[in-house]
């Protein structure tokens, strides 16, 4: 096992300075840099400001959060790592591997987190069965965003198949609208074809390609076919799509110049961002073929090694206030996603968040509920880029469907 420093509680309650101004101050690496992300973020700032701990910010661009991971690589290796790091999945695991990440133990059993955090994430939460970051929220990635009054403008239901999806797409490119608003980066490929997967293999074939890297199932036809479906999604884009930031798209379906995105629940963060309500002036639903299941990611609060003690407490404020519930509806309400605790009263939460909040608990109960490769919750970082690459340069038409399935089946063995 790995050395893990373990964080104790009521060491000082608070550092306070000489001047008797407040020293505590966390560093968070994070990449919450749209409207609705930041908007989030001040929720979290605030809580912690209100409790007297300061903030020092570290944002870092980039949905998905490849370009953060990037830059925590370059200030652990420096010796310098940020105090608190948002992180997903696959990642956590790495990191506590490397014996990098402080010890929350005592905090979690003083607050009961292992009675309140699903499993799923604990899975990630923990390692060799220590707690090792906090989590602030599960977000569900199979979702499509649509603009009500083009819906009906169109004559638009809500499509429940495949063939209804396409359809509707069709007779909004049809009428000179974008039919599905997209940004070209290889996160956002990667988080529509986590649904294309799903939507034509279901559940089996989701675990068996994305979580248990199956060689049979990477290059099967059903491969194949998901790639033909994110083929056809390719004809629906507009010819802007390029390096498109996701808040962007999400920002072409708001002013009513795109019909859909196919995006997680932070795009709903836009949506409130700019004073819509779910279920009136926006709508969300499965992603079709996908109903019933849910690929998650969780955003949880990792916190590094560091020697200082009033960084040490303060690392154990930050957690001890994402995980309160009341902050957990507070953020999440802005965020776009689902609280990380199970014991919250969705009554709060509009159309969306309530649903997303049922499909979670139905998910997991089923069984029906997996992480997301495109969101480092299926397989581990280096699996996760391999595929990347593969979907991408598929996006892009470097390759047709059969042979990014062949791609996909050597990406994978190459990158074990
Ligand atoms: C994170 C979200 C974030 C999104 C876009 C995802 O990986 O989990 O919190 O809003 O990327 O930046």
């Amino acid at each position: 096992m790995t050395m893990m420093k373990k964080l104790h509680l009521g060491v000082a309650a608070l550092a306070v300075s000489a001047t008797g101004a407040i020293a505590q101050e966390v560093e968070v690496l994070h990449w919450w840099t749209s409207g609705g992300e930041a908007a989030a973020l001040n929720v979290l700032r605030e809580d912690l400001s209100g409790g007297g701990i300061g903030w020092t910010d570290m944002p870092v661009a980039g949905g998905g959060g490849s370009d953060a991971m990037t830059v925590l690589r370059a200030r652990v290796t420096a010796g310098d790592p940020p105090t608190a790091v948002q992180m997903l999945g696959f990642a956590i695991q790495d990191w506590a591997a490397e014996g990098a990440l402080a010890n929350l133990d005592e905090l979690a059993a003083e607050q009961g987190w292992d009675e309140v955090v699903p499993e799923a994430l604990q899975a990630f939460s923990t390692y060799d069965g220590h707690w090792v970051a906090a989590p602030v929220n599960v977000h569900s990635t199979n979702w499509v965003w649509a603009n009500t009054a083009l819906m009906e403008e169109l004559g638009i239901e809500q499509p429940t198949t495949w063939d209804e999806f396409v359809a509707a797409m069709q007779t909004a490119q049809d009428a000179g609208y974008t039919a599905l608003a997209h940004g070209g980066q290889a996160w956002q490929d990667a988080t529509i074809f986590d649904s294309m997967v799903m939507g034509v293999g279901g559940p089996e074939f989701y675990q068996a390609a994305m979580v248990d890297l199956d060689p049979e199932a990477l290059g099967s036809e059903q491969m194949v076919e998901a790639f033909d479906r994110m083929a056809t999604l390719r004809g629906f884009v507009d010819d802007n799509f390029s390096g498109r930031d996701w808040n962007l798209a999400s920002a072409m379906v708001i002013n009513g110049e795109a019909l859909f995105q196919i995006m997680g629940d932070w795009a709903k963060g836009e949506f409130v961002n700019a004073g819509l309500t779910a279920g009136e002036e926006f709508q969300c639903f499965r992603v079709p073929g996908t109903e019933g299941t849910v690929t998650f990611n969780s955003d949880q609060f990792a916190m590094f090694n560091v020697d200082d003690e009033s960084d040490q407490e303060s690392q154990l404020a930050m957690a001890s206030a994402v995980m309160s519930p009341e902050f957990q509806i507070a953020f999440n309400l802005v965020k776009g996603s689902a609280p990380a605790r199970t014991d919250i009263d969705p009554s709060s939460f509009d159309a969306c968040g309530q649903a997303a909040i049922a499909d979670l608990a139905a998910a997991g109960e089923s069984g029906n509920l997996f992480g997301s490769m495109a969101h480092g919750h299926a397989n581990p970082p280096s699996i996760q880029n391999a595929m990347y690459d593969v979907i991408t340069a598929h996006f892009n038409g470097e390759f047709d469907s059969a042979t990014a399935a062949e791609e996909m089946v050597t990406a994978v063995e190459l990158a074990q």
